[in-house]
């Protein structure tokens, strides 16, 4: 691989100091990785090369890292350009100019956006025009031409009008295969892990489908809060934060038809694709929750930064239908929430009951298998199913397989890592596809605007209303 420019937009915020520096500091210092890295970090605070650098140097060691192997790599590494604002980029082009001449790059880079959604548009163009004159974007390009890579962080948009709008300034300055739209799950392995499950085992796909499945239930419980952050929260909730993105893309490996090859054109068109064939939620078959004070801790509404009387939701619950050959009715819950008892993403497929009930069971759970994939933490399977109990008669109870993903191969790669990587590599399987944004969007957006919503206390698993969506998941004590 041949060494690039990267410029890192919001290096002095808070993702590039608990994600990013962390992770550029792993893949750049891998065995294989080229031997000039090289970051730009650019922002409208008052840093210097200094600056930026500490503060790289104090996220990479909190991770474990020597402060003397992290000190030298920042040195080494990072260089700061101040602007005024998003649409005066001139310090950012000189300053990488210079970067390139002093160390022999030859003109590829990487723009990578960690900002606040209202800076994109400004930003995408005079990055645009810039690359214009560089003669690195257009549809024909000459083989020799530097390439440019356009990395925008969620949230893309804030409802389907604005993220259509920003594909619209996207395209009109880089094409499709230069833009690569960040969903940090689809760069977790136990997230990918599934296509492997669903396609590489017969056993699980060819039951894969409304003729065995009885419903889908997707859970991702945190048990953080908003706190410190309620200036973006408080205007997203979590539909905008967590359902339209991640929880739509574990949905979307989930659901979507096995595709024609594994590689982003393949992958990116099976998930647009199911996303397509989804109706669009109804607020019927919604809850959303706020959470109030419970656990010791404080109430949503008192975070600093918070509206008074905010409706923030703080949590939420969707049934999704999907309407193509394999789903028709078949729900698909998706639930997410902050401050719940536990941290736990997990896909419960819940398989229907045998058409003749002949055994009665011994607990007061209807016989049925479940297959629980847990994504985090401690990734692991378990598959339900029900045994004889010992004696006369057939007493039946249910029991468990199960396999601990930890246990056999250790940890997956951090998501930012793998993301790294493949940006450095070219590879957009794992970024999210215009139409891909722009259909989560559509599915979710009579979710948005909303009015009250219940309050659920700290530590609980969401507002009663939302009990009634899940059957499957146990309590969590029970899971994996
Ligand atoms: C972010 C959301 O995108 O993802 C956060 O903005 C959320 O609210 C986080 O907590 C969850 O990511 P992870 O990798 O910690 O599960």
């Amino acid at each position: 691989m041949k060494p690039s420019l990267f410029v890192l937009f919001g290096a002095t915020g808070d993702l590039a100091k608990v994600k990013l520096f962390p992770a550029l500091y792993r893949t750049t210092t891998r065995d294989d990785a080229p031997e000039t890295a090289t970051v730009l970090g650019v922002g409208r605070s008052d840093w210097d090369d200094g600056r930026l650098q500490d503060a790289a140097v104090d996220a990479i060691t909190e991770g474990g890292v020597d402060e003397s192997d992290a000190r030298a790599w920042a040195e080494k590494t990072l260089r700061f350009a101040r602007v005024e604002g998003y649409d005066q980029l001139d310090p950012v082009f000189e300053a990488a100019r210079t970067l390139e001449d002093e160390r022999g790059l030859d003109g590829d880079r990487v723009y990578y956006l960690a900002l606040p959604p209202d800076a994109f548009p400004d930003t995408i163009t005079a990055l645009g025009e810039h690359e214009a004159e560089r003669g690195t974007v257009g549809e024909h390009l000459d083989d020799d031409a530097p390439w440019v890579r356009l990395v925008i962080e969620k949230p893309f948009g804030t409802d389907l009008a604005s993220a259509e709008a920003l594909n619209a300034v996207v395209h009109e300055h880089f094409t499709e295969g230069q833009v690569y739209r960040i969903d940090h799950f689809l760069g977790k392995g136990t997230v990918q892990n599934l296509l492997v499950v669903r396609f590489a085992n017969t056993l699980f796909e060819s039951v894969w489908n409304r003729d065995h499945v009885e419903r889908v239930e997707i859970l991702v419980a945190e048990t953080n809060d908003a706190e410190g952050r309620a200036g973006y929260f408080d205007e997203a909730g979590t539909v905008r934060d967590m359902i339209q993105n991640h929880l739509m893309q574990i949905f979307a490996f989930t659901a979507m038809e096995p595709p024609a090859r594994l590689d982003a054109e393949g992958l990116r068109a099976e998930r647009v694709k199911v996303l397509r064939s989804t109706r669009q939620a109804e607020p019927d078959d919604a809850a959303l929750g706020q959470y109030g004070a419970g656990d010791g801790k404080e109430a949503y509404r008192d975070h600093e930064g918070v509206a008074e009387g905010s409706t923030t939701d703080t949590f939420a619950a969707v049934r999704l239908h999907v309407d193509n050959w394999r789903w028709k009715g078949v729900p698909f819950v998706l639930r997410t929430g902050k401050r719940m008892p536990e941290k736990l993403t997990e896909v419960a497929v819940v398989f229907r009951q045998p058409p003749v009930a002949l055994f009665q069971p011994t607990d007061a759970a209807p016989v049925r298998n479940v297959l629980r994939i847990r994504l985090q933490p401690h990734e692991a399977f378990q598959i339900t199913f029900d045994v004889k109990t010992p004696g006369e008669g057939f007493g039946v109870a249910t029991q468990a397989l199960t396999f601990n993903y930890e246990e056999a191969f250790g940890d997956f790669p951090e998501a930012y890592d793998t993301l790294l990587r493949d940006i450095a590599e070219g590879d957009p399987s794992l970024f999210v596809e215009a139409e891909e944004a722009e259909e989560a969007w559509r599915i979710v957006a009579p979710l948005l605007d909303h009015g009250d919503v219940p309050v659920y206390a700290s530590g609980t698993w969401g507002p009663e209303a939302a009990d009634r969506f899940v059957q499957a998941t146990p309590p969590a004590e029970e899971a994996v």
